[in-house]
């Protein structure tokens, strides 16, 4: 029988950490302990009286504007006039079901070229597939700790013919690698982008996941060019919940009217109680912002344990700066594997989770990488976070977190940290 799938999607599969996610949690469900650095979930609780606010808002059943009610919308703008010193109009918002779908709509109707940068989250290149582009895809080093320079960038548009205009997505900070662009990075990079016709799609879900007060958003640095990306999914811990948002400046606003007629013939709104209950979740700024320091501090030490304790065995990664993730580089690994046989990072990440059950995802072409690079994405985010962010809030924000915060706290993190370091190193002795 002939093929019903467009040819253009024949290495296109479903994502990857979804699919992983669902394997693991069965696994988990019957009983194995499993230390699962494979997904990145916020693992704390929703805000106090958030789920409150929902049920008030339970009988709410109309179809809703489709780009959001006005509440929401500017509770938005207030919410990014406070934390990232922004201003725009509720008109310039469009609220959707998650980000991702704004993401994808975006490239539905965007006419240009799409760059995409290596390594990148997992559902970039595919949404570029599925919207019949073409990706290009921009590579970065890890020397430059998976940042797009300025130069090299330039250099990346002339051997690449990309003349045109053309759509960025930048994740700041990043899923996988967990960097954080500083203001001057961003302003650099916004020279060059102004030069060359660069719409940037920044999307910004981690921002308030940032561990110091250093983030900057690219709508403050670049705001005639750039979309912000954002949602409730990963600061608020509501992924479930389904509400994330684009904002658009008023140069752009040919693509936001041609985003919304989209998802007027797809989504058509997002859940009216979801939309009602944000709303009032965002008003609450104090609520908001005691959550968010204690859970970035959380994230912060849990992150820098990560990075140091994979230091200790001899693994490279960026300290991470933001987000739930950190990309270690197993290449030391690289001659004791290939004596084992093992050459590919999926096959590398599959007997590390047979000997150990600890799980994390293969760089490789998921990320962007090539198959037989050794980097890995853990994110670390498996721990009792309800435990946690009370602990935290016992401790009070007057008071720093102790340095056995993590040992303590987040106990399954931890041993699935020694699990994976003590592989390392049988690897490396072998
Ligand atoms: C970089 C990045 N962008 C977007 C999303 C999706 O967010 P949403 O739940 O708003 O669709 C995720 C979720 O994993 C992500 O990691």
């Amino acid at each position: 029988m002939a093929t019903l799938v467009r040819d253009t999607l024949e290495n296109y599969s479903a994502a990857s950490n979804l699919m992983h996610n669902e394997k693991i949690r069965e696994m988990m469900g019957s009983g194995q302990t499993i230390y699962h650095f494979g997904f990145g979930q916020s693992p704390f609780p929703i805000m106090d009286k958030a789920a409150d606010k929902l049920k008030k808002h339970a009988s709410e059943a109309a179809y809703l504007p489709v780009a959001g009610i006005e509440e929401l919308r500017a509770a938005i703008r207030d919410f990014h006039k406070k934390y990232d010193a922004i201003s725009f109009s509720s008109d310039d918002v469009i609220v959707g079901p998650g980000s991702k779908e704004l993401i994808f709509l975006l490239m539905n109707i965007f006419q240009g070229d799409i760059l995409v940068i290596s390594p990148s989250w997992t559902s970039y290149k595919p949404q570029v597939m599925l919207s019949g582009h073409k990706a290009n895809i921009v590579p970065t080093t890890m020397e430059d700790e998976w940042k797009i320079k300025p130069e090299k960038f330039t250099q990346y548009l002339k051997e690449n013919n990309l003349s045109g205009t053309k759509l960025l997505i930048m994740n700041n900070p990043d899923n996988p690698t967990g960097t954080l662009y500083t203001q001057q990075e961003l302003s650099d990079l916004s020279d060059v982008f102004k030069r060359h016709n660069v719409i940037v799609l920044s999307d910004e879900i981690y921002g308030r996941l940032t561990f110091d007060d250093s983030f900057v958003s690219m709508a403050k640095v670049y705001p005639e060019g750039t979309i912000l990306c954002s949602g409730m999914s990963k600061w608020a811990s509501m992924g479930g919940w389904r509400l994330g948002y684009h904002v658009y400046p008023p140069q752009l606003s040919s693509l936001k009217n041609a985003v919304k007629s989209a998802a007027s013939h797809t989504y058509t709104t997002v859940a009216a109680p979801i939309q009602y209950a944000v709303a009032e979740v965002l008003r609450d700024l104090d609520t908001c912002d005691a959550y968010m320091r204690h859970t970035t501090r959380i994230m912060a030490a849990v992150g820098q344990y990560c990075h140091k304790e994979l230091a200790e065995v001899g693994v490279h990664s960026i300290r991470p700066k933001g987000g739930f993730y950190i990309f270690p580089n197993l290449e030391i690994l690289k001659p004791k594997l290939k004596a084992r046989g093992i050459e590919r990072c999926e096959d590398m990440v599959n007997a590390l989770f047979e000997e150990t059950s600890v799980s994390v995802m293969a760089g490789g072409p998921a990320f962007l990488r090539p198959e037989t690079e050794l980097t890995v994405r853990l994110c670390y985010v498996n721990f009792d976070g309800a435990k946690a962010l009370a602990e935290s809030e016992r401790i009070g924000l007057g008071a720093c977190l102790p340095d056995n915060f993590v040992q303590t706290q987040c106990s399954h993190l931890h041993e699935g940290i020694q699990a994976l370091k003590q592989w390392i190193k049988k690897i490396l002795e072998s």
